[in-house]
């Protein structure tokens, strides 16, 4: 099949978090399974230009808005490292010429992002008209690739395109895209579809909302997701739109991408280990202490984070500065406690106090690859107390690496990480039900209990975890099964 994947995130390009190793990850396993796989990204500012391919000519893309016209944008190429996934960008310097996928530090949503991601979108089209290339499935990604199913079900549907079956997929139905309801002028669509194709959501405009309505085939990333969302309690409000179109959502498991992230070629991590050799684990620990200013010392366990600092992520039952949990949680445990992220000021700021008054808390606040791998390699557990989880990637790479999860069991991480039984040892982590500063501080401290009371069932568990797989390959399967019945539903 000949799909065109359209994100705003793909890494190495754009990473923000989980999207963009999900779609890269994705592209290159339905690559390998012989589809003739394309992204469409935008060329965001930090890509550098000199390392792409300049594509002929510029690209005419009609947009409405203040500008009403039609506008230009310059297409480059490249691959997606390791594969023969085809990558095109899409420039625009008034778009996207600026530090930023979604926000700057000083504007943490851009204004004109329903416009930038409009762009996007509209051009998708056009490119594949450039390429004479027209996909079979057409797969879009959250709220920015959400434009592209409405485009095609209003405006392509008698051209070239009327037999590309779309497909879309919610990582995170917690952003919507939800703008005042003027952004709408700039997708020059008839106000009719304003109502008609779902964009009205509380007099603003939803654009997700408007990708779910249009798209053939949705998908979220795990089957525990796909219900949550159906439900009030999860359902951000599209809850009742969600059961409405309930025999077209699937949830989809995502997978670990191998080539990123394997301890047994890992090359970012200071030692490389394996279940049967596991002394490159202790290398880890001991960098990563070191790297961090913790003391170095094997025999006190060691809880790692990496993540957006967002409410999404249980920071406010961790580090609330008035309920939170962390301190008494370092300050009553022998353990230590490393946290990398980057996200909400106050959270940040709670971070570099905590940091200042504990000798076993540590947090890096930033956006690091590196340091991220490390994390995972050097740590013996690692946090992930998420308020919901989509899927949520961390918790896998940890399960590989043998660093024991500490979850929430909500959507993905219910799907991931078997809770411990403390009478057969079984179990490759530990989970608890209702997210509350409690429930945090007594699952880490049944954690740290295990490590030192229970060395022979963490040791097991740890081997279980490594042994795990979540490929990416199963996971490709299933979207090319849903790319055929889409393709054959003749939508
Ligand atoms: P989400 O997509 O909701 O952020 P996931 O667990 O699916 O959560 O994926 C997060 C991805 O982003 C992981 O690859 C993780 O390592 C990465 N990540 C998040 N924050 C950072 C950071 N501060 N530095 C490096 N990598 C990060
Ligand atoms: C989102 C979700 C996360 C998921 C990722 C990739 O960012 O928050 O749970 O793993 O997308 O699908």
């Amino acid at each position: 099949m000949k799909i065109l994947m359209v994100s705003s995130e793909a890494e190495p390009f754009a990473k923000a978090g989980g999207l963009g190793d999900a779609v890269s990850a994705l592209s290159r396993a339905l690559s390998r399974a012989g589809h003739e796989v394309r992204v469409v990204l935008p060329r965001y500012y930090c890509i550098d230009r000199s390392k792409l391919e300049a594509v002929d000519g510029p690209l005419g893309v009609k947009m409405g808005g203040p500008s009403g016209c039609e506008e230009w944008a310059g297409v480059y190429k490249s691959y997606l490292p390791g594969s023969t996934v085809e990558v095109y960008f899409v420039d625009h310097e008034r778009y996207f010429g600026r530090d930023g996928i979604y926000g700057s530090k000083a504007e943490p949503d851009f204004p004109d992002n329903p416009e930038r991601f409009a762009f996007l979108c509209r051009a998708s089209f056009g490119l594949c008209r450039r390429l004479g290339w027209i996909p079979d499935i057409l797969h879009a990604h959250d709220w920015p690739g959400s434009l592209a199913p409405v485009f095609l079900r209003h405006e392509e549907a008698n051209s070239e395109f009327a037999k590309t079956a779309s497909v879309l997929t919610i990582h995170n139905l917690g952003y919507q895209g939800v703008y005042p309801k003027e952004a709408f002028a700039a997708f020059r669509l008839p106000w009719e579809l304003f109502h008609g194709a779902g964009f009205e959501f509380f007099d603003k405009v939803n654009l997700l909302k408007a990708g779910l309505l249009s798209a053939d085939i949705l998908t979220t990333v795990s089957p525990s997701y796909a219900r949550e969302i159906q439900t009030p309690a999860s359902g951000f409000g599209l809850d009742g739109l969600l059961r409405h179109r309930s025999s077209d959502l699937v949830g989809i498991l995502n997978g670990v991408d191998l080539d990123e992230w394997d301890p047994e070629t890992d090359l970012r991590i200071p030692a490389r280990y394996s279940p049967s050799k596991m002394a490159g684990k202790d290398k880890c620990k001991a960098a990563l202490q070191k790297e961090l200013g913790l003391p170095v010392d094997s025999t006190k366990p060691l809880v790692g984070m990496v993540g957006r600092l967002t409410e999404q992520k249980g920071v406010g039952e961790l580090f609330g500065p008035l309920y939170g949990s962390a301190y008494r949680v370092c300050a009553d445990m022998a353990l230590q406690f490393a946290v990398l992220g980057s996200g909400e000021k106050w959270c940040e700021d709670e971070l570099r106090a905590l940091s200042g008054r504990l000798p076993n808390f540590k947090a890096i606040i930033g956006f690091d690859e590196r340091l991220a791998h490390l994390v995972e390699a050097g740590s013996d557990f690692f946090l992930m107390p998420s308020r919901y989880e989509p899927c949520g990637l961390n918790q896998m790479y940890s399960l590989r690496y043998g660093t024991l999860p500490i979850v929430h069991r909500t959507g993905g991480l219910s799907d991931t990480v078997e809770n411990y039984n403390q009478d057969t040892g079984a179990g490759t982590g530990f989970t608890f039900d209702q997210l509350t500063p409690r429930a945090v501080y007594d699952t880490v401290g049944w954690a740290v209990w295990a490590w030192y009371n229970r060395k022979e069932h963490v040791a097991a568990m740890r081997a279980r975890a490594m042994a795990k797989r979540f490929s990416w390959e199963h996971s490709a399967a299933e979207y090319a099964k849903l790319y055929q019945c889409a393709i054959e539903r003749g939508c």
